[in-house]
């Protein structure tokens, strides 16, 4: 029998300016259990899964369930046979599901890193990052989410290359998480195929000013760099309120707020003495379109993914 424990951090993505390139790890962790144990003159692979804490009862139990379709994948590139093995898996998931906050991203990386701690040859870091980010299909949460802090991630031709850097320090994040659900693959579909040179351009500078203003601590331009032009506003249709949070938030005294990932929920910088009143600000921009929103507020997570083994 082996037996490995996952835990993963949620993360924040694009932070504005940033699409499918920055992401800010926050701590709100997923946490994986697996055992592996050989049955006698057991053939294919069993899994018997459990989920508690954020959609449970609602994830699916069997071959649909994203952690165990990860493992097989891992296991497939490590060239490990699960013939003859039992998985016994226990997911515990505070990350809210399908709302910006990288829960797929997280559920996808805790499979391929509990699966490459349990096969004889594991993978190398960078094979189990380009995995994960094959299967999410983008880096930008599964970077941070993997190391902890800040990504800045690139893909060259299947490669996965990146830059970490760490959580702005002195800083939390305030965010407004929406009682709705909204998932990835129908806030890419509302983005156009083309934008504008000057778009590009506009975002070219304010991730650029972005990057240099959180390394240098110069937190009073995270205002003007977190805008964006290449996804926020075609995605604003699909997150009543967002604009009212983020001028709420503002007022509140939040040093620059943007769209979580690719929503609906709403994230924001915010000094420590500061965050709640911005969170609670954030969540009003929902009430006052009849959305109810969980006003909440994390550190930033410098450690990533934990993997143990006992
Ligand atoms: N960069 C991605 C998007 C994040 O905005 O679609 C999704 O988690």
């Amino acid at each position: 029998m082996k037996q490995v424990r996952v835990k993963v951090p949620a993360s924040t993505a694009n932070l504005g300016p940033g699409y499918d390139v920055l992401g800010l790890a926050v701590e709100l962790y997923n946490e994986l259990e697996v055992r592996m144990e050989k049955v006698p003159g057991g053939r294919s692979a069993k899994v018997e899964i459990f989920s508690q804490g954020e959609g449970a009862g609602r994830l699916p139990q069997d071959e649909k369930n994203i952690v165990w379709q990860s493992m097989r994948e891992l296991f497939r590139a490590a060239h490990f046979s699960t013939d003859g093995y039992v998985f016994k898996i226990r997911q515990t998931n505070r990350i809210p599901l399908a709302r910006g906050l990288g829960s797929s991203a997280a559920a996808r990386l805790s499979g391929v890193l509990a699966a490459n701690a349990l096969c004889t040859k594991p993978l190398n870091e960078q094979r189990v990052l380009e995995l994960a980010v094959r299967l999410e299909g983008h880096p930008d949460n599964i970077v941070p989410a993997l190391f902890g802090g800040l990504g800045i991630s690139a893909l060259d031709q299947g490669k996965v290359l990146y830059v970490r850097m760490p959580a702005p320090p002195g800083l939390r994040a305030a965010v407004a998480v929406p009682e709705f659900e909204l998932s990835t693959k129908k806030a890419r579909a509302v983005l156009p195929k083309k934008v504008l040179h000057t778009d590009a351009v506009f975002n070219v500078s304010r991730v650029s000013m972005l990057v240099g203003a959180l390394a240098g601590r110069n937190y009073k331009l995270l205002d003007r760099a977190m805008d964006d032009r290449l996804h926020q506003t075609y995605r604003k249709k699909l997150v009543p309120g967002l604009e009212q949070a983020m001028e709420n938030a503002r007022k509140a005294g939040a040093l620059g707020s943007a769209l979580s990932g690719a929503g609906p929920t709403v994230f924001a910088f915010a000094e420590p003495v500061r965050a709640l009143a911005v969170a609670n600000a954030l969540a009003r921009g929902f009430a006052s379109r009849g959305i109810k929103a969980q006003a909440r507020v994390f550190n930033f997570s410098n450690k990533g993914a934990q993997v143990s083994c006992q």
